[in-house]
């Protein structure tokens, strides 16, 4: 491909509708997208940049029952509510699009027939997780269990969120479901495959060498570090056939006579959904949306967080050749993660600086977060918001160096020059000739660093201009020279008005609320990248009004926004919301028979490291239950101890033991066990209700 692409196609991942934007969304997939795309449109390059609502999958119908509505409802509320959070953040989409509408199931069911058509996948009927309480099958967010490679014990049925490792539901080492807490049970059904190990030679190539079919397809230089390194180890780890359906009734619906009650598994649709946003958009403005997709002068990026990489690296791209005719992509500049106040963020644990909040609390501010967002960008490693820092930056960086800057500019041209550029002479100092090579070089600076996803590299050259701006006009004190010599004021005027200038263009991605007031204050409308590094505002154009470009951040606001945050620890405690079980009965509840009991007897299980059985009085009889907790309690520990037992579960046969009841446990955070102890008086017998 030529150095330059006719077009570029850019994707954010669509961001699941089971929840608000916060601050590591927008950090990891959306800013620097959009970052880059206003840069590609300052170049006047063909770019279109699409995203949506992911509606799909168990984030989605997990959260529905978790609220007792219906998917549908989750979906249109959040649908809504996000794209309010990107437009008050300036995120600005070509096209914002929803995996649950007509023209996407369409799109996905033809996809999937056509890949069915070419072979691409695998009937099988195989034994698949089953929860018997909530009679559905298991996979994705509705399966937890422990990690296979890393030491998280509570990864997903497709994926580790901590390790970032793609999983099926049978590597999940003890697995339970997450709607009823069970451990599930094996049963046959049948759904289709992706047969992965076919491709692991191409892929090689394509993500190691960057060629496919044997023609160069991308430089894999360019290419962050840990993304193809998540890659390799995921295809080192051997490939295995991934199931590409789902006994599940939300969702695309399997097109296919007899496959009633199954739907397109949500990492085959929704990566489709780049697609459909692409056609509706490319629909609305009347132009053909196949190039953007099929022609080999297109570039295809997807902007992602890391948790997607093999998803957008792996899988989409079998998916994509497979099919045959669309390109696959040129790049995928994955970001690490943000985390916050020294914790990971986390929707479920309500820890985040939502970004519905931040724009309610601080109005018409969106560049400040966007400023503070690309300065500490997780680009190569995971990175930390502070309000502390956030503070700093803006008060440091934008109010005292950026609004200082313009503001002094802006006021001594006024006063000095009747609010007009200053005519400039040919005489220059080395220290203008300093500043001059400086405003010369930082556009492209600023753009290679961009073109490089190094969003933050980028920033500082831009600030750097900013810098040695202010200190050039305080070192010159134009305000001391005037009374002496107009003819040198207007030099070192027209210089920082000039320097203004191509601040406003080279900072213009990041803070486009700013930068469209600092052409206000300079009198012109736009924002010329090709006039970067030289002239922008001739003299005699006349100077508009002084902009108020940044307010202090003050410690009241600090400690509001950290307030805050401590109150939703406080409240919301820090477990995960996933491994609650949703909504209950009262009828269900009525229908446990709790009670108070006591440990009278204790011992091992021969041959099995977990259990204990325990022979406990329930103030109507003594019987057997057997219980996994022998790696928390030896017997000696048990015995006398009151406990909670649920008396009227099923009698069932553990390890050759008939257990008639469970005894309720409490787990902790780090893994422990503790009795669910009745208070100091409580019998045998007693009823807990
Ligand atoms: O991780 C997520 O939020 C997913 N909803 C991302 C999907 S990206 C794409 F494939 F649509
Ligand atoms: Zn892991």
């Amino acid at each position: 491909m030529s150095e330059q692409p006719a077009r570029t196609l850019v994707t954010s991942a669509l961001p699941y509708a089971n929840g608000p934007i916060h601050i590591g969304h927008i950090a990891g997939a959306y800013l620097p997208a959009d970052l880059y795309v206003r840069y590609l449109r300052l170049r006047k390059r063909d770019v279109v940049w699409v995203c949506g609502s992911d509606e799909h999958g168990a984030a989605i119908t997990l959260r529905a029952r978790k609220e007792g509505t219906t998917p549908r409802a989750i979906v249109d509320r959040y649908h809504e509510e996000m794209q309010k959070a990107f437009l008050g953040l300036d995120i600005a989409f070509d096209h914002y699009d929803r995996t649950s509408s007509k023209e996407h199931h369409a799109f996905a069911k033809a996809f999937f027939l056509e890949l069915l058509e070419k072979g691409a996948f695998t009937e099988e009927t195989r034994q698949q997780f089953y929860d018997p309480v909530e009679k559905q099958f298991l996979a994705d967010r509705y399966i937890q269990g422990g990690c296979p490679k890393c030491s998280n014990d509570s990864a997903y049925g497709d994926q580790c969120e901590k390790c970032g490792s793609a999983l099926s539901p049978e590597e999940l080492v003890e697995p339970k479901s997450t709607l009823s807490g069970v451990t599930p049970e094996l049963r046959e059904t049948t759904l289709w495959y992706l047969p992965m190990e076919r491709h692991e030679e191409w892929l090689r190539t394509y993500l190691a060498d960057g060629k496919l079919d044997g023609e160069a397809h991308h430089d894999t230089a360019a290419w962050k570090a840990h993304v193809l390194g998540q890659c390799r180890s995921w295809i080192d780890g051997g490939l295995q056939s991934r199931a590409m359906t789902r006994d599940l009734d939300w969702g695309v619906p399997v097109p296919v006579e007899g496959a009633e009650g199954k739907v397109l598994y949500v990492w085959l649709d929704a990566p489709l959904g780049y697609i459909t946003a692409t056609r509706n958009w490319a629909e609305k403005k009347g132009v053909d949306w196949e190039p953007y997709w099929k022609d080999k002068d297109t570039r295809l990026l997807h902007f992602i967080g890391k948790d997607n990489i093999v998803f957008h690296c792996i899988i989409f791209p079998i998916l994509l050749k497979e099919h045959g005719g669309y390109l696959l992509p040129h790049n995928v500049p994955a970001n690490e993660f943000m985390n916050l106040e020294g914790d990971k963020i986390s929707t479920s644990r309500n820890w985040a600086v939502w970004a519905k909040e931040y724009i309610e609390d601080f109005p018409g501010r969106s560049d400040e977060m966007r400023y503070v967002l690309a300065s500490i960008m997780p680009e190569q490693k995971d990175a930390e918001f502070t309000w502390e820092d956030f503070q700093s930056r803006v008060n440091n960086e934008l109010a005292d160096v950026l609004g200082n800057f313009v503001n002094r500019v802006i006021v001594l041209s006024s006063k000095y020059f009747d609010s007009k550029v200053p005519n400039a002479s040919q005489q220059r100092t080395e220290t203008d000739e300093a500043l001059c090579a400086l405003l010369a070089s930082t556009p492209d600076s600023v753009g290679a660093s961009i073109e490089k996803f190094r969003f933050r590299d980028a920033l500082q050259h831009a600030m750097a201009l900013v810098r040695a701006g202010n200190k050039y006009l305080t070192e010159e004190e134009p305000w001391k020279v005037m009374k002496t010599d107009p003819q040198r004021t207007a030099d070192i005027l027209n210089l920082t008005l000039q320097v203004t200038a191509n601040a406003a263009i080279v900072l213009s991605p990041f803070l486009p609320r700013t930068a469209k007031k600092m052409a206000e204050a300079l009198g012109i409308d736009h924002l010329p990248w090709d006039a970067a590094g030289g002239e922008v505002v001739p003299a005699g154009q006349p100077l508009g009004a002084l902009p108020i470009l940044f307010e202090k951040v003050t410690d009241e606001q600090v400690e509001e926004q950290r307030a805050k945050l401590g109150d939703k620890k406080g409240k919301e405690g820090m477990r995960d919301v996933e491994n609650e079980k949703g909504q209950t009965t009262f009828d269900d509840f009525q229908a446990m028979d709790l009670r108070v009991a006591e440990v009278v007897a204790a011992e091992k299980v021969q041959g099995a490291d977990k259990l204990l059985q325990l022979t406990v009085r329930t103030g109507y009889d003594e019987r057997t239950v057997v219980s996994g907790i022998a790696e928390h309690f030896t017997p000696e520990e048990v015995v006398g101890r009151k406990v909670t037992l649920l008396a009227n579960l099923a009698p069932r046969k553990i390890r050759g033991v008939v257990s008639q009841g469970m005894v309720l446990m409490a787990s902790t955070e780090d893994g422990g066990l503790k009795f669910v102890t009745p208070e100091e008086g409580a019998e045998p017998g007693d009823i807990i209700r």
